[in-house]
Formats: C-alpha cells, sequence, structure tokens
C-alpha cells in the first residue's frame, strides 16, 4: 500500500526528524532517498536526545527497516561513527540497509568543498562543508565511486586511480593543497567496506516488495524544497532533489508508489547560510525567534537566520510536492510574540507577487508584503488536542492552511514524541 514522501517546504530543519519518527511509529521501511551527511534530524523520546545525519529516522523502532537509498551520497566514516553511536546507546543497526548503487563521498570531496568555499569569498554558498556538492558533481560526470565498489577491491582501486589522479592535480595545482595520498586512501575505504559489507544490497527491489506487499514505506526528505537543486533558490541550494519527485528518483519508487505527500513547515521560517530569504525578520524579531525556539544547525551549530513564515513560498512548495498535506512545527514558539507576521506576497517595483516570481532579481530583491495577527500568550507544549490551543492559535493554523492551499493535519507544539496534536479530530 502507501508510499508517503515527507518533505520539508522551506529551506531545511523544519522538524523532518521528529515528523518522520511520530509517522515511523506505523512504517515498515522508512527510505532517505538523497542528501548525505548536511542533514542534521533530531528526534527526542522522553530524556533522549538524537541527531541523525545520515541513517534514517526510522531506526529508533525496531519493528522499522532504515533503508539508505541510491540517490544519497554516503560518506562511509560518518556512517559508520553513527551506527557506533546508536549501538553505544542501545540502538540496533543491524537491519539497517545501504543501497550498493548510493555514492561515496571520498576524502577530496570534503577538500574541495572547503576550499571552493574559500576560493569563492563573499560569495560563499555557506555549505555545511560535507563535501556534499563535489561527490554530487562526480556523480553526474560519471566519475564517481559508489558503495558497490567497496565491494570489489579491483574495480574499487582503478576507478579511484582515476578520479584521485584528476583530484590531487586540482588539489596542488589550482589550490595550492597537498595532495592526498592513493594508498591510503584505498586502504582505509576497503575496510570500511568490509565493515559495512552485511548492510549492502539492491535497496531497489526492498523498497518495491515492501510496496507490493501492501507495506507502509516512508519516503524520509533531507534538506527542503527551497533547496533543491532544479527548483529553489538557486546556486543558494544544495546539490540534490528534496522534492517529493526526488523520493522516486532517489528511493527507487515510481510515481505511482507516492500515496500521500506531507510537507513540513516550520509556523514560521528559518534559513541556515548564504542567500535570498524574502521573509527574514527585523532584528530584534529574529533574535527572539532565534531564542525561544533554540535555532541554531544540528549539524554545523551555526545560528540559523529567522523570518515569518512565507505563504508564497509554502504554495510554490505545495503545488511542486503535490502536498497532500501539511504538519505544522514549532507552533509553540510564537507564544513568545504578542503578535505575528505572515509573509502573504512579495512586492518589487510597485508589483505584487502571489505566486514565486519568474527569476531570481525579483525573488532577491523583492519585498514581503506582511500581515499581522494575533498572538497568544500561554504555554502550548502540553497541547494535544485543538480543545487545548488557545483560540488564536487554531486561527493561525486556519490562516496558513488557507495561504498555503493545504489542509493541516498536524501541529507540533514541542520537539518530544508527544508533543502533537491531530488537527483533524475532533478539532476546530
Ligand atoms: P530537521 O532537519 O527538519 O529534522 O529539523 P532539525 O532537527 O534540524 O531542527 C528542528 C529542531 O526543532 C530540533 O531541535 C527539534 O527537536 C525541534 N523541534 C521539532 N518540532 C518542534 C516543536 O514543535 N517545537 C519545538 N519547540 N521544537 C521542535
Ligand atoms: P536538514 O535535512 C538546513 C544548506 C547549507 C547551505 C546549502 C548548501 O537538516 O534540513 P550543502 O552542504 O548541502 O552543499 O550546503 O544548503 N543545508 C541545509 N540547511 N538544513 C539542512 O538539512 C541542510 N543541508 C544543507 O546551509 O546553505
Ligand atoms: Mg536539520
Amino acid at each position: 500500500m502507501p508510499g508517503i514522501a515527507l518533505v520539508g517546504i522551506q529551506w531545511g530543519d523544519e522538524g523532518k526528524g521528529k515528523v518522520t519518527d511520530l509517522f515511523a511509529e506505523h512504517t515498515e521501511l522508512v527510505v532517505r532517498y538523497q542528501g548525505g551527511n548536511n542533514a542534521g534530524h533530531t528526534i527526542v523520546v522522553g530524556q533522549e536526545r538524537y541527531a541523525l545525519h545520515l541513517i534514517p529516522t526510522g531506526i529508533l523502532y525496531p519493528h522499522c527497516v532504515p533503508v539508505i537509498g541510491p540517490g544519497v551520497v554516503v560518506n562511509p566514516q560518518v556512517l559508520i561513527e553513527e551506527m557506533d553511536s546508536l549501538e553505544q546507546r542501545g540502538v540496533d543497526t543491524a537491519r539497517l540497509l545501504l543501497s550498493g548503487n548510493a555514492h561515496l563521498i571520498m576524502p577530496y570531496h570534503l577538500e574541495l568543498d572547503k576550499v571552493t568555499e574559500r576560493r569563492l569569498g563573499k560569495n560563499r554558498l555557506g555549505t555545511t562543508k560535507r563535501g556534499i556538492g563535489p561527490a554530487y558533481a562526480d556523480k553526474a560526470a560519471r566519475i564517481g565511486l559508489r558503495v558497490q565498489d567497496l565491494l570489489d577491491p579491483k574495480i574499487f582501486s582503478a576507478k579511484l586511480e582515476v578520479a584521485i589522479k584528476e583530484k590531487n592535480l586540482l588539489l596542488t595545482r589550482v589550490y595550492g593543497r597537498l595532495p592526498l595520498d592513493r594508498t591510503q586512501v584505498e586502504e582505509e575505504y576497503l575496510a570500511y567496506g568490509e565493515r559495512l559489507v552485511s548492510h549492502i544490497t539492491d535497496t531497489n527491489r526492498v523498497v518495491q516488495r515492501a510496496l507490493d506487499d501492501d507495506k507502509t514505506v516512508l519516503f524520509e526528505g533531507a534538506q527542503a524544497t527551497m533547496l533543491d537543486l532544479d527548483h529553489g533558490t538557486y546556486p543558494f541550494v544544495t546539490s540534490s532533489n528534496p522534492i517529493a519527485g526526488g523520493a522516486c528518483v532517489g528511493g527507487g519508487a515510481g510515481p505511482r508508489d507516492l500515496q500521500r505527500i506531507v510537507g513540513i513547515s516550520k509556523a514560521y521560517c528559518t534559513r541556515v547560510g548564504s542567500g535570498p530569504f524574502p521573509s527574514e525578520a527585523d532584528p530584534a524579531d529574529a533574535e527572539l525567534l532565534v531564542e525561544a525556539g533554540d535555532e541554531y544547525g544540528t549539524t554545523t551549530g551555526r545560528k540559523r537566520r529567522c523570518g515569518w513564515f512565507d505563504a508564497v513560498a509554502a504554495r510554490y512548495a505545495a503545488r511542486l510536492n503535490t502536498l497532500s498535506e501539511l504538519v505544522v512545527t514549532k507552533l509553540d514558539v510564537l507564544s513568545a510574540f504578542d503578535t505575528i507576521k505572515v509573509c502573504v506576497a512579495y512586492e518589487y517595483e510597485g508589483e505584487r507577487f502571489e505566486d514565486f516570481p519568474p527569476n531570481q532579481t525579483i525573488f532577491n530583491k523583492c519585498r514581503p508584503v506582511f500581515e499581522e495577527l494575533p498572538s497568544w500568550s500561554e504555554d502550548i507544549t502540553g497541547a494535544r488536542s485543538m480543545h487545548d490551543l488557545p483560540k488564536e492559535a487554531r486561527s493561525y493554523l486556519e490562516t496558513v492552511e488557507s495561504l498555503s492551499r493545504t489542509p493541516v493535519s498536524w501541529a507540533s507544539v514541542g520537539p518530544g514524541r508527544d508533543q502533537i496534536v491531530d488537527t483533524k479530530a475532533g478539532g476546530a
């Protein structure tokens, strides 16, 4: 039965980890379909807090098989460290499956990510410096090394030879860095292969069989719609396709396998790294959002830029992902404000844009058209039903629903597993 895709509709960190965990309770398979360890997904279970970067959120439920699909780029060292750290906390990682077709992040990708950002200077993207862009670039150039190459030392050695020669020239001649030692890289990676061998498989077969057997398969997006390589705020994007369409490409399913597409949005908006952000708040409001929402990156610890809910971007994401519903997270954070702003449109040279502007010049320079709504001051972290929410909070959810033209099915009121409100159950 259903394939369900969970996608961020803003610039990442919407609370995908928490929401995937919520859905995973009734799911057999959780599949990561793109990105790598640039992601940071936080799940809070009782007193325990997990920050997952590469391993799908389903790992925390023993009944769930976590799958790293072919569209992901994998740093095997980070994967093994993440597995070890989960094992130390009593989480069994033996069920984890890793696609042989997933591409490997190599040491030269990390180097190149760093030196490219340095070279770009004030035009830098503010990447996570995890080697994501260079790894996807090699994939597209067809000189990437894949997880399955780790299982055949001869092939691995031959492919590495070709790739590392070119990278070393680039590193030494263009960037004035030291070359990487081929033998050392080869030995290191083949050892990772030995460690990971029992997890490596053709994950497409596993995913497709589960769907054919009427099992629920969750496709866990990393990053988000506005960071999508093709549809986001290029070049200030990541190098993969987080949108729902990417779940098919990178997860090994077909478009008709997706029956539910759940968009995840904060009740406000954040962004890490450079790039345009039309609904960015003024410094005082942004500071309060950082403080109330604890807005620091899960992966890099950077302070997140904060702004208000952007209805133009939400409508864009709703159509692009064909969202069936929205989950609104961090509603509790807005208790800190007397009034809440919502960006309902953009304005550029006297023209009003209700829909996403057709080119980057407008998007870069447009001004937000804000509407102001009443907030509430009650602590809502204990709310478990719509009846527990103040009327202003219910009304805010209705506004989000109407502006984004998408039904809101859940509202999250805290990081914990149980801090969730089913908006359609006995609700307003
Ligand atoms: P992801 O990358 O989309 O999984 O999101 P992150 O985990 O990077 O960032 C979301 C942060 O918000 C995490 O620290 C979560 O624990 C936290 N969080 C998630 N939902 C809520 C919520 O409803 N309220 C509050 N206050 N925090 C939340
Ligand atoms: P999750 O899954 C927020 C941002 C980086 C940078 C841009 C490109 O936790 O939502 P990259 O390293 O991917 O080449 O960086 O994308 N970025 C994220 N921002 N959440 C993420 O993941 C992100 N992953 C990448 O800050 O602006
Ligand atoms: Mg995150």
